[in-house]
């Protein structure tokens, strides 16, 4: 990481999208924890890596955005290793808003986005949680990358929003969980 950031040299807005894939651990009750300890890692630590690497190169006025998702705020049911990472990378933005000061850093709460991110479960289940999502969100769709894509842009420009977070959820967690 350090390496790639020294390649790239002076640059003015870090966004950290990348995470594993969701079904990359197992569950609460495996015994084996590598699973949870592998999310963690790729997830959190990925995100401190990148920004601890990133933040000696970002030019003034430079800002950092992470990705989480809902869970974070609300816990769901079978995400007991999601549910604290997000938390945690939630956390880690507000630390950073702190201490990198004045390096703005906020977070991008994103709710069911189309995207390869639920490639992971069998088709017919992401066909299910399409027709819930468009039956009870406020949206009544899926968010699209250009969504997200279009809060990280403001979170890059906006030069007075530090430590946020920024829901691009069509409306998630004012409904009921629904699955
Ligand atoms: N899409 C949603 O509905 C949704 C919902 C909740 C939260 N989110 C959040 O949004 C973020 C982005 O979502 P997305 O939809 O773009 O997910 P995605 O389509 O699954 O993309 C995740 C990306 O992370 C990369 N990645 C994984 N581990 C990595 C590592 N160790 N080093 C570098 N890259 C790595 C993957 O690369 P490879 O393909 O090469 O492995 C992939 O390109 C997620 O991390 C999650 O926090 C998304």
């Amino acid at each position: 990481m350090q390496a790639a950031f020294e390649a790239v040299g002076p640059f003015d807005h870090l966004v950290v999208t990348a995470g594993p894939e969701l079904g990359s651990w197992r569950s609460f009750m495996d015994p084996d924890m590598s699973g949870v300890r592998s999310y963690l890692e790729g997830k959190f630590l990925g995100t401190w890596a990148c920004a601890r690497h990133a933040a000696p190169h970002l030019k003034a006025g430079g800002s950092m955005t992470f990705l989480t998702g809902g869970t974070g705020a609300r816990a769901k049911l079978g995400l007991a290793a999601v549910t604290p990472t997000f938390a945690a990378v939630e956390s880690l933005s507000q630390s950073l808003a702190l201490e990198l000061a004045p390096v703005r850093v906020n977070k991008i709460r994103p709710g069911f986005i189309d995207t390869d991110f639920w490639d992971v479960l069998p088709a017919a289940k992401v066909e299910e949680i399409r027709a819930r999502v468009r039956a009870n969100f406020p949206a009544r769709e899926l968010g699209t990358a250009a969504d997200v894509g279009h809060a990280a842009v403001f979170l890059m420009t906006n030069p007075y929003v530090k430590g946020t977070v920024l829901e691009v959820s069509g409306g998630e967690l004012l409904v009921d969980w629904i699955f």
